[in-house]
C-alpha cells in the first residue's frame, strides 16, 4: 500500500515516518483549556485532563472575516449515556473540513448553520464504548459525525462501520472518505477527462486535490497541480507523480501556469477562486468543464470584501464564446456513487496509483488553532485531530 502519512505533524513514506512540524504552538500534550477563549486571544488553562469527562468545543461567536480563538468555547461536560438503539462513542479522529467555516456563519447556505453554543460540527472515527445496538458492540470502529468532542452519544442507523484491518482507519476521513470521494464524483461525473486532455487543481497538495490530480492521470490526462510554496509543491510532483505543478504564491504565477498548460486547459477543477481563477480562465480552452467545489480563498472574506476585479461579464462572455462547461456541487448529490468509489479507490491505493497524505495534530484542544490554519494553507495533507488513544 502507498501511504503517505503525517502524525502531529509526522509522515510516512512506505512504511518510514519522520516527523514535519510542530506547528501547533498553543497546544501542549493532555492539558485543556477551558471556558470563553476571550482573553485578547490569550487561551485560559484551567485543568490539564479531561478524564472521565466529555471534553467539547463550541462555537461561542460568529467570525468576522479570519476566525480567532476567541470565536471557540472549550468545554467539559459529563459523558452522555446511550438509550435503546443508541451506542456511546469514544472519538479516535476528528476530520477539520473548510466546510466547517460556512457552518460558523449565519449566512445562507446548503446547510444549516450552526447556532451560538452548538459543538462545532465534524465527520469522526470513533470506537463503540458502549452499545445499546443490536448492530454493534463494544470495540467496534465507525464513521459517525459527532463534531469536536471526545464522546458522543449516536443512533445506530447514523453510523457505518469500519473494518480496521482493510486501511488505516483514519482514512475513513480522508482518502476513502468524503474529501476522496468529492474528488472522484466531482471529477469523473462532472469534469470527464479524457486520455491526452489537460486536468489542473488547485489545492493539490490537500484532501480533495490530491486525489483530483492522481484520478485524472489513472484516467490518462495530463495533471497539473497548483499549490502554495516549495514543500508543497515538490510533494505534488515527486510523490503524487503529478507532470507539473506550479507554486500560487510566486510572483510570475499566470505566466508558469500558462507554460504548464501548453495546449490549454480542458478540465479545472476549482477548490480555490480569487486569483488562482485569473490565472486559469484566460487558459480555459473550447468546451472546457469546470467543477466548482470549493472557493476557499473567498472564505473568510467580510461583507463587502471583493478580491480583484469584477469577474462577471469577462466570464460570461467566455461560457459563451468557448461553451464552457461550469456546474458547482456538493458531494451529497452523488452519494449513490459511495459505493463504487469506495471499491475503486481502496484498490488504487492497493496498487500504488492513489496515494496520500495526512496532517494529524494531536488532542482536541489543538482543533481551533489546527483549522484556523487550514483556512490559510497551513496543513500540508488531509487534516485530521487525534482525539482519543487509537
Ligand atoms: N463541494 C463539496 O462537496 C466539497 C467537499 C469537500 C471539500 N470541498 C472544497 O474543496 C476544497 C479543498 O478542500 P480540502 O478538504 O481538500 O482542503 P485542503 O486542500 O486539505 O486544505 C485547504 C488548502 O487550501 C489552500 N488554500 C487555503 N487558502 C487559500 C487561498 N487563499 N488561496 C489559495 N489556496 C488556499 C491551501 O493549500 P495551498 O497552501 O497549497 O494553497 C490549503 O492547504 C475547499 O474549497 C473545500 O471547501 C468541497
Amino acid at each position: 500500500m502507498s501511504v503517505l502519512r503525517s502524525s502531529g505533524s509526522q509522515l510516512g513514506v512506505q512504511g518510514q515516518s519522520y516527523t514535519t512540524s510542530g506547528k501547533h504552538p498553543l497546544k501542549t500534550a493532555h492539558d485543556t483549556y477551558m471556558g470563553a477563549i476571550n482573553d485578547n486571544s490569550i487561551l485560559r488553562k484551567v485543568s490539564t485532563m479531561a478524564n472521565g469527562q466529555n471534553q467539547k468545543i463550541l462555537l461561542a461567536s460568529r467570525p468576522v472575516g479570519k476566525p480567532t480563538v476567541n470565536d471557540f468555547k472549550i468545554t467539559q461536560d459529563s459523558i452522555p449515556t446511550p438509550q435503546n438503539g443508541e451506542v456511546l462513542l469514544e472519538i479516535l479522529y476528528l476530520s477539520l473540513d473548510p466546510y466547517m467555516r460556512g457552518r460558523m456563519s449565519a449566512a445562507k447556505s446548503y446547510a444549516k448553520p450552526l447556532e451560538i453554543g452548538d459543538v462545532m460540527e465534524g465527520g469522526t472515527v470513533a470506537r463503540v464504548k458502549t452499545s445499546m445496538h443490536p448492530d454493534f458492540k463494544e470495540g467496534d470502529i465507525v464513521l459517525s459525525y459527532s463534531g469536536w468532542q471526545s464522546y458522543a452519544v449516536a443512533k445506530g442507523e447514523h453510523l457505518r462501520k469500519i473494518d480496521p484491518d482493510g486501511a488505516p482507519i483514519s482514512t475513513a476521513l480522508g482518502v476513502l472518505g468524503m474529501p476522496g470521494f468529492t474528488a472522484y464524483a466531482g471529477l469523473l461525473t462532472l469534469g470527464k477527462p479524457a486520455p491526452g486532455e489537460t486536468v489542473v487543481v488547485a489545492a493539490a497538495s490537500g484532501a480533495v486535490g490530491s486525489a483530483v490530480g492522481q484520478i485524472a492521470r489513472i484516467k490518462g490526462a495530463r495533471a497539473v497541480g497548483i499549490a502554495g510554496g516549495a514543500d508543497k509543491c515538490a510533494f505534488v510532483k515527486n510523490e503524487l507523480g503529478f507532470d507539473a505543478v506550479v507554486d500560487h504564491r510566486s510572483p510570475d504565477f499566470a505566466a508558469e501556469l500558462a507554460a504548464a498548460c501548453p495546449k490549454g486547459i480542458d478540465v479545472y477543477f476549482e477548490n480555490v477562486g480569487g486569483k488562482v481563477w485569473d490565472a486559469v480562465f484566460p487558459l480555459l480552452n473550447t468546451y472546457a468543464r469546470v467543477p466548482v467545489c470549493g472557493l476557499i480563498a473567498q472564505y473568510n472574506q467580510k461583507p463587502g470584501d471583493t478580491e480583484g476585479p469584477d469577474r462577471f461579464p469577462a466570464t460570461m462572455r467566455d461560457i459563451l464564446t468557448k461553451s464552457l462547461t461550469i456546474r458547482g456541487f456538493i458531494q451529497t448529490e452523488f452519494a449513490a456513487q459511495f459505493p463504487e468509489f469506495h471499491a475503486q479507490a481502496a484498490e488504487w491505493i492497493k496498487n500504488g496509483s492513489l496515494r496520500y497524505r495526512e496532517d494529524v495534530v494531536e488532542g482536541l484542544d489543538a482543533a481551533p488553532e489546527a483549522f484556523m490554519g487550514l483556512l490559510e494553507g497551513k496543513n500540508f495533507g488531509k487534516l485530521l485531530v487525534k482525539v482519543g488513544k487509537v
